[in-house]
């Protein structure tokens, strides 16, 4: 018998604007204010963080309020350059507490970096599988954390490819409930732009294909460029799939 589905409590929010000159075309990794309040609210201070897919540290930054000074913070990533950076800017931010490690957070289990201390929330931005679940489901105790935000299909969804990457909100509630997460938060964000011509998404906003290198390669730009040349105006360039999830039933 199959695990029953959760009751959807689905934010959904879209926001459309016009395009200004300037616009970062990083826009589709900004971090979710409603989600970070949410996962601040649901942890205890002083808790023990696990941040998996860590970057340069954002995530360890953003919950310091509630890690520092008598918690912690382990961040694991598979690239040693972003760790580099992160280790540097905690020494200079004067963060005891914080380490960053290099380690696979889809083959490893977390215990392997955890030396033994149990965490209260496992976080995981842009940087989410369901192996990662599985790993994050293991690590954590009952009542533990986990918080991830992944790409939701509708990014770039213009270009008619969605990220293999993306998750969906009906495949997502499964995969949780299946490893015994309660959801707390759960939340579709959308950023879209208006342009006024072609041009000033490609040139202005894309800077000539520079920005996107790969989607020459994988059929990307062309889709786009057939889209906006068939008079496509919008863009979805922020959908993201937000969700803070407690371990245990209720
Ligand atoms: C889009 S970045 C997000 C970085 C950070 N979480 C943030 O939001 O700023 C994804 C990161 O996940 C890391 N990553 C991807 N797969 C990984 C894996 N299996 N194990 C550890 N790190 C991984 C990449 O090296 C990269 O730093």
């Amino acid at each position: 018998m199959g695990i029953p589905p959760i009751p959807a409590a689905w934010q959904r929010e879209t926001r459309v604007r016009a395009f200004s000159p300037g616009e970062d075309p990083g826009l589709h990794a900004g971090m979710g204010e409603a989600w970070l309040e949410a996962l601040r609210g649901a942890l205890p201070l002083g808790a023990g963080h696990l941040d998996v897919g860590c970057g340069r540290g954002r995530m360890a930054w953003a919950l310091a309020c509630r890690w520092f000074p008598s918690g912690w913070s382990t961040g694991v990533d598979r690239e040693e350059a972003p760790l580099a950076e992160a280790r540097g800017l905690a020494g200079r931010m004067g963060f005891q507490g914080a380490r960053f490690i290099r380690g696979d957070a889809e083959g490893e289990e977390y215990a392997a970096f955890l030396g033994g201390r149990a965490p209260g929330v496992v976080t995981a931005h842009l940087c989410m599988s369901p192996a990662i679940a599985e790993r994050a489901s293991r690590a954590l105790s009952p009542g533990g954390v986990f918080a991830f935000v992944a790409f939701h299909p509708d990014l770039w969804k213009e270009t008619g490819r969605a990220s293999r990457f993306a998750l969906r909100e009906e495949e997502t509630d499964h995969l949780l409930a299946s490893l015994g997460f309660t959801p707390l938060f759960q939340r579709v964000e959308r950023d879209v732009l208006r342009f006024r011509e072609p041009r000033e998404a490609v040139e202005q906003f894309f800077q000539g294909g520079r920005s996107v290198p790969r989607w020459r390669e994988d059929g990307r730009w062309d889709a786009l460029l057939a889209y906006l040349e068939g008079g496509g105006t919008t863009l979805t360039v922020r959908a993201q799939l937000q969700y803070v999830a407690r371990k245990g039933r209720p």
